[in-house]
């Protein structure tokens, strides 16, 4: 690959999240030789001024890190360049197309996704969009269906499907790969992991901050559509697919695309008992006052900003064992975890009561704050009583324990993985096409369930979490959400 286009080079996502990866990845020896880097965006600056602005947003956080040195910024300032391109335009394209030769162009696009479609056509007119081109869309790749496919369609006539990589960052975290490691790298959990042992599984990704300046784009696509459709099915998938045959981008993928085929649908009828939507109102957030969502936003909005949803997977694996996600802002925890809730032995020899009391096995795997993994497990309570008593005690699964003394990974490594990856065609961990549909089409069945039923998201305060009904949720079969922390 001769070189990397950041489309929107200037903007949030490239300056937060792209330029500090690639600096991580240039530190670390990792990006590929003679490889160009070239913001591209409209605003006229010139080479010095945007290399000034991309060092001040990568030093602090490499500083932070202890992965800063001169050498490494020294080689990636070598590769940048900027240009100012009005990526719609063909004409406009034609310097940046002499600029990078005929060596493979990887075009990440950080803009607005209202502007692809134009961009995938314009980067095909002018010679960008050859065999050996790649292309990369970030989130969200639609509002619906409908959209999805209008924005797709044009990338597929500029693309072929291998050329086209749909990021979900989730994918790039760590320790969702390692949920792949340790399904498949381990013969202990895969006869167990189906609904004659698995209880249910719950899948929570809390966050603390609220939607603030974003409204504008959060009002339009709530909880459902900006975390939902994309990083808690992907998430759900992982859990619930079948073995693929091996780890080619297609068999992982077709894994998981058939997993969300077998989602069962949500009607109108059942939205009640199996969604919850809410908004938050004015609370507490971590020690600090709150405001209401309505007031970021400046008028009264219908738009969900928590979404709990019962999920059922109607397949031989997994009939009969609920799927529980639930996703927020404004919670009372940044806090991002799956758990695998076993189900309980099914007689106790133990004496009844507080002091036998067994609790069932749970596997919990924490992506945020910590990336951890921890099963619990019974085991005696040390002691001569004469009867014996049990404690239960967590197992640590976690990467450091395999590797003692080695450093934590760094915060935005999904990132780094998924750079890496698109810049040497390995599409394992980017959506494919029909994955995104499927997803895309049950969201709007949630969707259309909650207008028909004209179903309002209930209130919450702002530092709980969420709204009582996604307590009930689980409550009404016995179940609950995990406090436990691993
Ligand atoms: C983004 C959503 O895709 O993911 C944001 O648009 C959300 O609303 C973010 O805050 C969460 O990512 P992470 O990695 O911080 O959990």
């Amino acid at each position: 690959m001769a070189a990397l286009v950041l489309f929107g080079g200037g903007g949030d996502l490239a300056m937060r999240m792209l330029l500090p990866s690639l600096y991580f990845l240039e530190y670390d020896g990792l990006l590929p030789e003679g490889l160009k880097i070239i913001g591209a965006a409209r605003s006229d600056e010139s080479r010095d001024d945007y290399v000034a602005r991309v060092r001040a947003a990568v030093e602090g956080k490499a500083r932070a890190d202890d992965a800063w040195t001169d050498e490494a910024w020294a080689r990636l300032d070598a590769r940048l360049d900027y240009l100012p391109v009005d990526a719609t335009d063909p004409a406009s394209l034609k310097p940046l197309k002499d600029r990078v030769g005929d060596g493979g162009v990887t075009s990440f696009l950080a803009v607005s996704p209202s502007l692809y479609g134009r961009i995938v056509t314009a980067l095909k007119a002018a010679g960008l969009a050859e065999a050996t081109d790649r292309v990369v869309l970030e989130k969200p790749v639609g509002r619906d269906l409908q959209s999805f496919l209008q924005i797709d369609d044009a990338v597929a006539h500029a693309f072929s499907e291998d050329q086209v990589f749909r990021i979900d960052h989730y994918l790039g975290k760590e320790t969702v790969q390692n949920l792949i490691a340790l399904r498949f790298g381990n013969t202990i959990f895969e006869p167990l992991w189906n609904s004659l042992s698995i209880d249910h599984v719950q899948i929570t990704v809390g966050e603390t901050v609220g939607v603030g300046d974003r409204w504008p784009y959060y009002d339009e696509y709530g909880a459902l559509r900006d975390m939902l459709q994309n990083h808690m099915l992907q998430l759900l998938c992982l859990v619930a697919m079948e073995p693929p045959s091996d780890l080619d981008p297609d068999s992982v993928r077709n894994e998981k695309v058939k997993v969300i085929r077998s989602l069962r649908p949500i009607t109108e009828h059942e939205a009640e008992r199996v969604t919850v939507r809410g908004q938050y109102v004015a609370g507490t957030s971590e020690g600090k006052p709150a405001k209401a969502y309505s007031e970021e936003r400046g008028q009264a909005s219908d738009t969900e900003t928590f979404v709990a949803v019962r999920v059922d997977i109607d397949n031989w694996r997994w009939a009969g064992t609920p799927f529980f996600l639930r996703t927020g802002k404004r919670l009372a925890e940044k806090r991002t975890e799956i758990v695998i809730q076993f189900k309980p032995v099914p007689h106790s020899i133990f004496d009844h009561g507080e002091r036998g009391h067994i609790a069932a096995n749970r596997l919990v795997i924490e992506l945020q704050p910590e990336e951890d993994i921890a099963l619990s497990v019974m085991n005696k309570k040390p002691g001569l009583d004469q009867r014996m008593q049990l404690q239960p005690i967590q197992m640590s699964l976690s990467w450091g324990q395999g590797d003692k003394g080695a450093k934590p990974p760094r915060r935005r490594i999904a990132y780094e993985r998924l750079l890496l990856d698109a810049l040497a065609g390995d599409s394992t961990l980017f959506v494919r096409r029909d994955e995104a549909e499927q997803a895309w089409k049950w969201v709007d069945e949630v969707s259309d369930a909650w207008r028909g039923a004209a179903f309002k998201p209930k209130q919450y305060a702002a530092g709980t979490w969420g709204p009582q009904e996604a307590d009930l949720l689980l409550e009404r079969g016995g179940r609950a959400w995990n406090t436990g922390h691993g």
